[in-house]
């Protein structure tokens, strides 16, 4: 267990998300999130594993004090809206961008328990397109990493980044 005020290293980085990914892949529909496209050729599995790397060194390299166990389950329940939304459909998803955070928070609450961090960051993460700003520093971290991984994704960089880095951890 990793204390609140250590910096964590990469690789307790790595193995805390692995521990939580398999727990979600176990207790939730996180696996079925691999069904879904986010950007580009990225699934919604892998781009939440991203965005929790992706904050968690963000963290660990500008030393900031946050709950890493928290952090990494909001930032993998981030967008577990559970549906492809570049399908136009009944227009349901018309505002995807303005609603999808409701809509995870609500299937996450529907499957497992969430801290207040945790809720925050799924309800927060679309600011400043959502009005809300996040009031949780751990928050606000996966709200940048999300923008940088959605950035990355949508121009095809993503080869080199945490998630494919850590390959396996997606294929369990
Ligand atoms: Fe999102
Ligand atoms: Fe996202």
């Amino acid at each position: 267990m990793i204390k609140p005020k250590n910096i964590p290293t990469s690789e307790e980085i790595n193995q805390m998300v692995s521990t939580v990914v398999e727990e979600l892949n176990i207790t939730t529909r996180f696996l079925e999130t691999k069904e879904y496209m986010q950007h580009g050729h990225i699934s919604v599995y892998e781009h939440c594993i991203e965005v929790a790397y992706t904050s968690c060194y963000l963290a660990a390299r500008f030393k900031i004090d946050v709950d890493y166990w928290s952090m990494i389950r909001g930032a993998l329940l981030h967008d577990y809206f559970l549906y492809d939304w570049h399908i136009a459909g009944d227009n349901s998803h018309h505002f995807h961008g303005f609603t999808h955070p409701k809509r995870a928070f609500l299937n996450a609450l529907h499957d497992v328990d969430l801290n207040f961090v945790e809720c925050n960051i799924i309800l927060r993460h679309m600011f400043p397109l959502t009005f809300v700003p996040p009031m949780r520093r751990e928050a606000w971290l996966v709200c940048l990493a999300d923008k940088i991984c959605a950035t990355k994704e949508t121009l095809h960089f993503t080869h080199t980044d945490a998630a494919v880095k850590y390959g396996s951890v997606r294929e369990s």
